[in-house]
């Protein structure tokens, strides 16, 4: 039997479970509270998802920040079915939502290669905006940045980690936890 084939038709009993629901849910409380701090009153904040994998951590994250904040959302694709990276990384959605002057949080499921990053930061730039951070649930620093990541859920093991977003070939995205497998 294929493990992975096995777990690919959604069976969770091969998922070692790696951060549980409730471990995710103070971390991300404390995430929220540390973004509100990081701002001045009356900064315009555009906090920016990557979708589709940080859309579960965003809707958590946004009802923590405790200051006045906007949402939009930008998707970018870089891995097929593969579990490892293609290297190539696709914006299939660009956001509408001018970043001009305004402070932009881009928000990250998992930093891996940092192919995504390096490819999307240089955009964002182009687009003026007064500050831009990363914000990141899982980190698994492999990578060499030359954007500083600055706010950081977890420092992740190098395992394929799904849930909470983040899938295998779009499965286990729902799952309330985030297991390996
Ligand atoms: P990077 O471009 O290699 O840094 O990878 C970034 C993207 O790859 C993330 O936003 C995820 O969508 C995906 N990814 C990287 N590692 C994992 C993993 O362990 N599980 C699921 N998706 C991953
Ligand atoms: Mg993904």
């Amino acid at each position: 039997m294929n493990p992975v084939g096995d777990a690919r038709m959604g069976d969770r009993r091969l998922l070692r479970v790696v951060y549980t629901a409730e471990a995710i849910r103070r971390r991300v409380e404390e995430m929220g509270r540390e973004i509100g701090a990081a701002y001045a009153p009356g900064d315009d904040i555009l906090v920016l998802g990557l979708l589709k994998g940080s859309f579960i951590f965003i809707a958590d994250l946004v009802r923590r920040i405790p200051i006045p904040i906007q949402v939009d959302f930008l998707a970018a694709s870089s891995y097929g079915k593969q579990r490892v990276s293609s290297g190539e990384v696709r914006l299939v959605y660009n956001p509408e939502a001018s970043m001009e002057g305004r402070h932009v949080i881009l928000v990250e499921d998992i930093v891996d290669s940092g192919t995504t990053l390096k490819r999307l930061m240089p955009l964002l730039h182009e687009r003026r905006p007064a500050s831009l951070e990363i914000c990141t649930l899982l980190h698994k620093r492999v990578a060499e940045l030359e954007w500083p990541v600055r706010w950081v859920g977890f420092d992740a093991p190098g395992d394929f980690l799904v849930g909470y977003g983040l899938d295998f070939a779009e499965d286990f995205r729902h799952l309330p936890y985030i297991g390996s497998i």
